[in-house]
């Protein structure tokens, strides 16, 4: 058994704040960023201070708590209201992962089915929002746990090529793809990480590279048009993603460079698996074609740390994300277990 020497926990609740580990500092700086108002909370996602779908819907839990203690007025009627402005101004952030979708629903949910007076809902919305982290910490240790089942079960211990951060970081801890990188590692199973570099944000090289020197599980940082070619060497057992959003039909919206990842994934024959909590799932789009896809600052693509590496005159295209066909994905991994594409709403139903 290899122990995990880390916990990661992007968010933390502490005394009427909240603490996000500021994700844009790392790997060169540890710092803690303080959070007292929605609207900070609001730039903070946007500016991915917090970043990844779990992580991000958690963040806007308290960012919705932190609105309503803002809101001065005993009157329900009023309270509501304003709280729904708050929803609107968090909901503007990220557009693509569901996850902060599905989180601001769940508080403005409880609001109005709570009874009593604007302080006791308030007082509520506190808990839901720490409920929302606890649950995301166990989902994600069952998905680790129900990843274990689908890994293939040759070589004993495998190569394992992962895209963008999805660990601790991206969630409330623990992770989901990488929590099943987290599992084989812990049960002997795994070999070695290969984290793509994910650019242009480099959240692979930053963050999982990060993740997995704190827990001394190995990692080799490749750029991400190596893949294909560590594939043919056949350096790849197992490629495993997370999902931003995942449409009725299994279609996947993740980290752009998913798709192609897959593309190469099929075209070696190496297993290409996802692995998400039930909220990333939007029963409501029936295919990926739906799933709005963010477009972020050309800077990221034309800047790399001070310096501009483009010439003026060129253009930028940067989308954030991009949709992986279910076709292509070998299995969907959940805390309700682990399913084709196409059986997705079989795990709803048990
Ligand atoms: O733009 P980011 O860094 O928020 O994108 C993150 C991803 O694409 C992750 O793969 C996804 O959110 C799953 S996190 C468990």
């Amino acid at each position: 058994m290899n122990p995990l020497t880390s916990q990661i926990y992007p968010v933390i609740w502490e005394q009427d704040k909240v603490l996000l580990i500021d994700q844009t500092r790392l790997p060169n700086e540890y710092s803690i960023v303080e959070i007292t108002r929605s609207s900070d909370m609001a730039r903070a996602i946007k500016t991915m201070i917090v970043r990844g779908a779990p992580a991000i819907g958690v963040a806007a839990a308290y960012g919705m708590y932190l609105g309503a203690k803002e809101i001065e007025t005993d009157k329900r009627e009023e309270f509501l209201k304003k709280l729904e402005e708050v929803a609107q101004l968090l909901k503007q952030t990220r557009p693509t992962a569901v996850n902060l979708f599905w989180a601001i629903s769940r508080m403005l949910k409880t609001a109005y089915e709570t009874i009593g007076t604007v302080a006791e809902i308030k007082t509520i919305l506190l808990k839901t929002a720490q409920k929302i982290q606890q649950e995301d910490l166990q989902t994600c240790q069952a998905i680790g746990e129900n990843g274990l089942s689908v890994l293939p079960t040759e070589p004993d211990q495998l190569r394992i090529l992962t895209h963008c951060n999805t660990g601790g970081l991206a969630t409330a801890g623990y992770g989901t793809a990488l929590g099943v990188i987290r599992s084989a590692w812990q049960s002997g199973r795994l070999l070695r990480v290969y984290a793509d570099e994910t650019r242009p944000r480099l959240q692979g090289a930053k963050l999982t590279a990060w993740e997995c020197v704190q827990d001394k599980i190995p990692v080799t940082v490749i750029s991400d048009g190596m893949a294909a070619h560590c594939m043919k060497q056949k350096m790849i057992d197992a490629v495993i993603v997370g999902a931003d959003r995942i449409a009725a039909n299994g279609d996947t919206a993740n980290k752009i460079g998913t798709y192609s990842l897959a593309v190469v994934s099929k075209m070696h024959n190496v297993p290409f698996f996802v692995a998400a909590p039930l909220s990333t799932i939007d029963f409501d789009l029936p295919n990926g074609e739906l799933i709005p896809i963010e477009e972020r600052d050309p800077i990221e693509i034309y800047k790399v740390g001070n310096t501009i590496i483009c010439p003026e005159g060129a253009d930028f295209y940067n989308p954030a994300f991009d949709v992986t066909p279910a076709e292509l994905i070998t299995a969907i991994i959940t805390e309700k277990g682990a399913v084709k594409p196409h059986e997705l709403s079989l795990v709803i139903s048990h």
